[in-house]
């Protein structure tokens, strides 16, 4: 197949390639074997029947790296910081994923959603119920969706429907490792998903890391989220040096980790981080839902942590990943704005030495890089969270030896007017800004067609 089309992905975070009429050949197996402008590629593949998609565009599939599938019916739950809006809003959501039937509706309806919306990869927490969690797979195998999906574990402090006991969870969340994990040729995934130190005994943790290790499966939780989760994981894990500290104690981190949040954490955890490979997800929404603070995204991007993003529903409100991105915009720009006025009001304070500003300065996490651009975020959303979950080498462009992964996009739903336009760094920034539940025709994963608006 040579799809014609305007061609958009983002490399790097500085950098933005566009084909303005551009081709796309995709093989039998779902991989993009030429890619370049029209001309040049049809010339090479004569007499091949081309698609013409014209106006619209293609971009590649938008990669959701955390969020909680069994949270969609309780989105939008306003009101309450972190622990209490889990206790009141989320654990009696998620024990109703002990009826399977009522699990497998959610699933159906939540990964179609999230195709519409452009996501053609999605990291999923389910719930502790292992019946849930594999109709959430069968759901995602048969959707076509490229999914890694996990069994989320907790032994304690949670309500006695979601309560397990550390045998049983190890137990499922291995059996539903060995039937999922890899299937379709690697499209399907198991994450073996500690909910947060909180929740998790030592045990536990130890158990879930052995496992993941020995199956080559990804690791999932949470970190650093929210100010009282920090107390409280202070007093629960005295032993520790940090939050970070805990996951390391029982073998969490690591190249196949992927840690949600990520907000408030010292030097000292940044630099484990960092060395151990561990991947950081941004859910922007989610952290000004819930109060929770402001990544300094930038900060964390400029020392050399991988990060990703994510919805984080139902914390985040949306499962659009293009709101996410204008989402993760806003709030580098807040941060920046805040910065400024702290900068100023802390040079107007009377008697302050150079040192002590200095101090203050590193307490609030100040950061002299500009703000996060739509550039910045679509390269997130795409190559990045390909990175973060190790296939940056398969997923997140549009190139030869790439997977077909990409979305048909119509750029005039973002336009004001409704017309096509060739400047793609404003295009892009209008997708991000003004995300339209109807941009996306069509999505692809590995060369099947996901998802198709109809009447287009
Ligand atoms: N920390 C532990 N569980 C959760 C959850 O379900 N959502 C968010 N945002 N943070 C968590
Ligand atoms: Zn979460």
């Amino acid at each position: 197949m040579l799809i014609r089309a305007s061609l958009l992905s983002a490399p790097s975070l500085q950098e933005l390639r566009f084909e303005a009429d551009g081709g796309l050949v995709v093989d039998g197996k779902g991989s993009i074997t030429d890619a370049g402008a029209f001309e040049a590629v049809s010339a090479r593949h004569p007499g091949m029947v081309v698609e013409d998609l014209r106006p619209f565009w293609i971009l590649p599939g938008l990669v959701d790296l955390h969020a909680h599938l069994p949270q969609y019916e309780a989105v939008a739950a306003d009101g309450l910081e972190l622990l209490p809006w889990l206790e009141r809003h989320i654990f009696p959501a998620e024990a109703r994923f002990a009826d399977g039937a009522h699990a497998r509706a959610t699933a159906r309806t939540y990964l179609r959603d999230a195709l519409s919306l452009g996501t053609t990869t999605t990291v999923l927490y389910a719930t502790i119920h292992a019946e849930a969690t594999d109709a959430i797979f069968q759901e995602a195998e048969a959707c076509g969706i490229r999914a890694v999906i996990g069994k989320t574990m907790m032994d304690r402090h949670a309500p006695g429907s979601l309560r397990e006991d550390t045998e049983t969870s190890l137990r499922d969340s291995e059996e539903l490792c060995r039937a999922w994990h890899g299937r379709d040729g690697g499209r399907l995934q198991y994450a073996f998903t500690p909910r947060f130190a909180p929740s998790c005994s030592r045990e536990l943790m130890l158990g879930a890391g052995r496992l993941a290790q020995k199956y080559g499966a990804f690791i999932q939780t949470h970190l650093a989220e929210n100010l009282q989760e920090l107390e409280w994981v202070r007093e629960l894990f005295p032993e520790a040096d940090s939050y970070t500290d805990v996951y390391r104690r029982f073998g969490l981190l690591g190249s196949r980790t992927l840690l949600g949040h990520g907000i408030h954490l010292a030097p000292a955890e940044r630099r484990v981080l960092r060395e151990s490979g561990s991947h950081l997800i941004h859910c922007p929404s989610s952290n000004a839902f819930l109060q929770s603070g402001i990544m300094p995204l930038r900060k964390w991007l400029g020392e050399g942590l991988s990060v990703g993003l994510g919805t984080d529903v139902g914390a985040g409100p949306s499962l659009s990943m293009f709101r996410e991105m204008g989402e993760a915009c806003t709030a580098s720009k807040l941060r920046r704005a805040a910065q400024t006025v702290q900068t100023a009001r802390l040079s107007q304070v009377p008697g302050l030495s150079e040192e002590q500003k200095l101090l203050v300065a590193g307490a609030l996490d100040l950061d002299p890089q500009p703000a996060l651009d739509a550039v910045g975020a679509f390269h997130l959303a795409t190559r990045g969270g390909a990175e973060a979950l190790g296939l940056g080498d398969r997923l997140g462009r549009l190139e030869p030896g790439f997977d077909a992964d990409f979305l048909v996009v119509d750029i005039r739903q973002a336009d004001p007017l409704k017309r096509v336009s060739a400047d793609p760094a404003h295009v892009l920034s209008r997708l991000v800004y003004r995300s339209d539940p109807h941009l996306v025709q069509a999505a692809y994963v590995r060369g099947r067609r996901c998802f198709h608006r109809s009447g287009t």
